[in-house]
């Protein structure tokens, strides 16, 4: 194997689809999934490729340092692309110390792990640490887009522990010399994704005939990215990105809720051929997010200029797949909602 490569968070959404990336674009490289399988941790998502030889998994928690060590050593990792967190802005307003514990303190073990393992020789060496566009706060409605000069303004919970893990990797970078990376990107679509975010929430409720929850008046702005887009966008900077630098990756694919909303009711309609307008009529508009941030947009220009990166999902063609692999994939989604997925770790690793 010529590169040893530990993936965190390879169990969760993005994780996943990087893993799967890596694994099969990149045979002579050993992967190292370190996952602590969380409810957002779902083997399922990866059992097409776990018996590759390239591919292992250690179920462990990126906090625990002796563990992660013991990884180190054990695969003389020469690259990290970090993805494990807690990833929910909800979650992180109910329970935010979980959010500081992982996102933040997790982090730093890993940094610190890292440098001690390659101490003294950085050759080939790489820490990609995979963030948020949350990080910037949020933009007023009609104007502006976060840059990577955007200073950070963190507002939830979840966002202020990302901004926190942001600042340790670029301090790891001016400090020790550490060649890492970033990435902030924005918010994701696709198969896999956990049925507590928006999209995946939203389809699964139209399935299923429950009522839809808008959040305020549903004005708010969010800019939507396949999440193949984005793990091509990590393969990309974790080889050619330069050490220190950051890059904002993003699809200029703006959408209010409340039209995504309309648009995915319309779509699951006529791919469940019901009629028009059925699925708008379960919109419910409910209390608001606290602290709910207005409008998320990436300018994703420096990407694009210095590595050629540039989507290449349009948002109708992504969501209509997205859409098609939900209803073919009911069972995925039965497991994820059941808990039942929890067994599939219990049945093939223990
Ligand atoms: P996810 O919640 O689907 O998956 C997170 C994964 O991390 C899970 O497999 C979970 O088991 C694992 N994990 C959690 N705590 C851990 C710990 N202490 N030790 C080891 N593993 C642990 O998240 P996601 O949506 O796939 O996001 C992945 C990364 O990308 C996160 O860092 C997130 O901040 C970032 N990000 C997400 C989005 C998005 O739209 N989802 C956008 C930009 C950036
Ligand atoms: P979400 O998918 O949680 O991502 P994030 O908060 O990280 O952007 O939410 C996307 C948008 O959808 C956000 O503005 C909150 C809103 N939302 C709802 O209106 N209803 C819901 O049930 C959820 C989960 C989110």
């Amino acid at each position: 194997m010529s590169r040893s490569i530990i993936i965190t968070g390879g169990a969760g959404f993005i994780g996943s689809h990087v893993v799967r990336r890596f694994v099969t674009k990149y045979p002579h490289y050993r992967i190292i999934n370190v996952d602590k399988l969380t409810y957002a941790g779902n083997l399922e998502n990866i059992k097409d490729i776990e018996q590759a030889p390239n591919y292992v998994f250690e179920h462990a928690d990126i906090c625990d340092e002796e563990r992660m060590n013991e990884i180190f050593s054990q695969y003389k990792v020469d690259g990290v692309i970090h993805l494990a967190a807690e990833s929910h802005v909800d979650r992180s307003i109910t329970d935010p110390l979980i959010f500081v514990k992982t996102n933040l303190i997790g982090t730093a073990n890993l940094l610190h792990i890292a440098r001690k393992h390659w101490s003294g020789n950085f050759d080939g060496k790489k820490f990609h640490h995979v963030s948020t566009d949350e990080v910037f706060g949020s933009l007023e409605m009609d104007y502006g887009y976060f840059t990577e000069e955007t200073a950070y303004d963190p507002r939830s919970p979840y966002s202020a522990s990302k901004a926190g893990s942001d600042h340790l990797v670029k301090a790891f970078y001016h400090t020790y010399h550490m060649p890492v990376v970033l990435t902030n990107c924005s918010n994701n679509y696709g198969p896999n994704h956990f049925p507590e975010k928006l999209i995946p929430l939203m389809i699964n409720n139209i399935i299923h005939m429950r009522p839809l929850p808008v959040y305020g008046k549903g004005e708010n702005v969010r800019d939507w990215l396949h999440v193949k887009d984005h793990a091509r966008a990590i393969d990309l900077v974790f080889h050619e990105g330069k050490a220190g630098e950051t890059y904002n990756v993003g699809g200029h694919n703006e959408w209010k809720n409340i039209d995504l909303v309309f648009f995915l009711c319309d779509l699951m309609d006529e791919k469940l051929g019901r009629e028009q307008g059925t699925s708008k009529g379960l919109i419910t508009y409910v209390t608001d997010r606290a602290g709910h941030d207005l409008r998320y947009a990436i300018d994703a220009g420096k990407i694009e200029k210095e590595l050629g990166w540039t989507p290449d999902y349009t948002f109708e063609q992504g969501l209509s797949e997205t859409a098609d692999w939900y209803l073919s994939n009911q069972e995925w989604l039965d497991h994820v909602t059941s808990g039942e997925y929890r067994k599939y770790y219990e049945e093939m690793y223990k």
